[in-house]
């Protein structure tokens, strides 16, 4: 039987200094890292390639985000070319903050996934429905649409590549947690609908997100279908984010 390899990703938003990740590293070296473990650090862009280029030998580092096109007239932007370019491996694709604050529709989100996916990036492709949605019922249908429409075409070359994020927008920040009872549906939910999409779904990791901490990582773990978590705000301490990767 295939084990999915458990993953923890640090997501830092818009936060920290060039010297604030450096001491991020520095004292993560320090501590206990379990190797059978995957992780991987997602700084600010103005940050992540003099941080990636100091510590790659010891901490995986992503993309929040990436544009689809490889260069050319697009201010503002950063391409998954150029990100491989600096041998960067791993990209967040399609947070809610994106989609919400920027944005993003599902077919800009979807030409991201493919475009990192031909790169052999690695891509945490997020999903999520609001608070509206889930009281009206709608929270399924939501998550099928994302994900097809997201996922539309995408050929995997193995199942590694993709890492599907579930967060529930309205625990995204708010220290308000799915239950693990509704976090196991979605997740036994998203991986019957990619099975349905004829992509592998038994080895595909789907992990969870939203307020995410030290205290409540061992009950979400618990969860069949969980195999990890995209950490905001607790993941910008090491301490912390070192305590929820090890949380057995
Ligand atoms: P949070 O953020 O852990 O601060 O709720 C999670 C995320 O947005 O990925």
């Amino acid at each position: 039987m295939f084990t999915r390899k458990e993953f923890f990703g640090g997501n830092w938003k818009m936060n920290k200094s060039f010297a604030e990740g450096k001491q991020f590293f520095t004292t993560s070296k320090n501590l206990n890292w379990n190797p059978n473990k995957e992780t991987a650090l997602f700084p600010p862009l103005h940050i992540l390639i003099p941080l990636h280029y100091q510590f790659k030998d010891s901490f995986n580092l992503g993309s929040q985000n990436f544009y689809f096109e490889d260069n050319g007239a697009f201010t503002g932007e950063v391409s998954a070319l150029m990100l491989k370019n600096e041998a960067i491996q791993y990209s967040i694709v399609g947070h809610s903050e994106r989609r919400q604050i920027f944005k993003e529709s599902d077919e800009l989100i979807n030409k991201k996934v493919t475009r990192g996916l031909n790169l052999n990036l690695k891509i945490i492709f997020c999903l999520g429905e609001t608070l509206e949605q889930r009281e009206k019922n709608k929270h399924f249908d939501i998550i099928k649409s994302q994900l097809n429409l997201g996922l539309k075409d995408v050929v995997l070359k193995h199942s590694e590549q993709i890492i599907i994020a579930y967060e529930p927008i309205w625990a995204i920040g708010t220290g308000k947690i799915a239950t693990p009872e509704q976090a196991q549906e979605m997740h036994h939910y998203i991986r019957k609908e990619l099975n349905k999409m004829a992509l592998p779904s038994n080895e595909i990791r789907i992990i969870y997100g939203g307020s995410v901490k030290p205290e409540n990582i061992k009950l979400i773990m618990k969860n069949e279908d969980i195999d990890g978590a995209l950490v905001g705000g607790a993941s910008l301490k090491p301490e912390s984010f070192n305590r929820i990767v090890n949380y057995e």
